[in-house]
């Protein structure tokens, strides 16, 4: 608890570009977060180091990531917005936690091995231990709550596992965090095969809307959209490509989905596949302004980075020192 707030955590890589998935489906949700909860929201760039990066392009990206976290209206004062390399108490719990994590449970984490199989010439050892940084990251901030995709699930459940073992051996040392099962965001499927997520990682660019497209991409994209050979516009498993379209134009209107199929009643897709692109463009339009202003804003964007390095690091500090203590390590001496 802070100031009598339940704590959230979590985090995004800086690689690839968002799209509307990670909008719509988390960011966006983000937002209503941070008055229920004591809210730290960090650019991962340690966990993005297991894969090979060029270094200008990393950090370019964390910053863009950092300053979008902003635009797109989660407020740097109420939330803590930072950057996990800015704490080094993600690495020295990370190390702890290393030690209380068994090579079985990390052989077994399925995000582990299609990356291995993807990245078959750099199978590094942060690679494999990714999840346990991870965990670093939640218990180091006594996190109550952590919202996750599906896809981090497994990894959700480690930490869990890492934090109760702990707790059995010293005592109550970690809060146990739990999933965050809210108003779940809209998952967004890839525009040009609707079976599969909407992905920041899409070779084909076709498939996914980036937060940074112009109006002129969205609307190509949304026009060129896979749907099929039905021809009417219902809400079902067997049109995805059109249940894709009516969740994306209803997720950025507000609207539910029976109410959007009762708007395109009797319309043909010709009709749909521009509203679409329409919907999107203003939806995006004023987080991208405000991007680009805050993007120009320097010294706004280095003091939200430094006073929320520090708060970060204040709490983070807290929780690791207690952890050195009951591993045995010496304490400091104070003069
Ligand atoms: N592994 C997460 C992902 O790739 C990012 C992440 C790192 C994270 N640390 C976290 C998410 C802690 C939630 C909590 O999506």
């Amino acid at each position: 608890m802070i100031d009598g707030k339940k704590i959230l955590f979590s985090g995004m890589q800086a690689t690839g570009n968002l799209t509307l998935g990670n909008y719509l489906g988390a960011l966006k949700n983000w937002l209503t977060l941070s008055d229920e909860y004591e809210c730290f929201y960090s650019v991962v760039d340690m966990h993005s180091i297991t894969i090979r990066q060029d270094p200008a392009e990393l950090r370019k990206r964390a910053r863009n990531l950092l300053t979008l976290y902003i635009a797109a209206g989660l407020d740097p004062k109420k939330n803590c917005i930072y950057y996990q390399s800015h704490v080094s108490g993600h690495a020295e719990l990370a190390w702890i936690l290393n030690c209380f994590t068994y090579m079985g449970e990390l052989n077994r984490m399925t995000q582990f091995k299609d990356k291995a199989a993807k990245h078959a010439d750099n199978i590094n050892a942060g690679l494999f231990t990714y999840p346990v940084l991870m965990a670093a990251d939640i218990l180091l901030y006594q996190a109550d709550v952590v919202p996750v995709g599906v896809d981090q699930m497994q990894h959700l459940e480690l930490t869990r596992n890492i934090a109760e073992r702990f707790n059995n051996i010293y005592g109550e040392v970690f809060t146990v965090p739990e999933a965050y099962i809210g108003k779940v965001g809209a998952k967004i499927m890839s525009l040009q095969d609707p079976t599969k997520k909407m992905s920041k990682s899409d070779e084909n660019p076709n498939g996914s809307i980036y937060l940074m497209d112009d109006p002129d991409t969205i609307m190509r994209k949304c026009k060129r959209a896979v749907t099929d050979s039905e021809g009417c516009i219902r809400y079902s498993e067997k049109q995805p490509g059109i249940k894709n379209l009516i969740d994306i134009y209803s997720a950025c209107t507000g609207k539910t989905p029976d109410e959007t199929v009762r708007e395109f009643d009797g319309k043909g897709y010709g009709e749909l596949k521009p509203a679409v692109g329409e919907a999107v463009i203003s939806l995006l339009k004023p987080l991208q302004e405000e991007y680009a202003r805050l993007s120009k804003d320097k010294a706004f964007i280095d003091s939200v980075i430094k006073e929320n390095a520090e708060k970060a690091n204040y709490y983070a500090m807290k929780t690791l020192r207690k952890v050195q203590r009951k591993v045995g390590f010496p304490d400091r001496i104070r003069s």
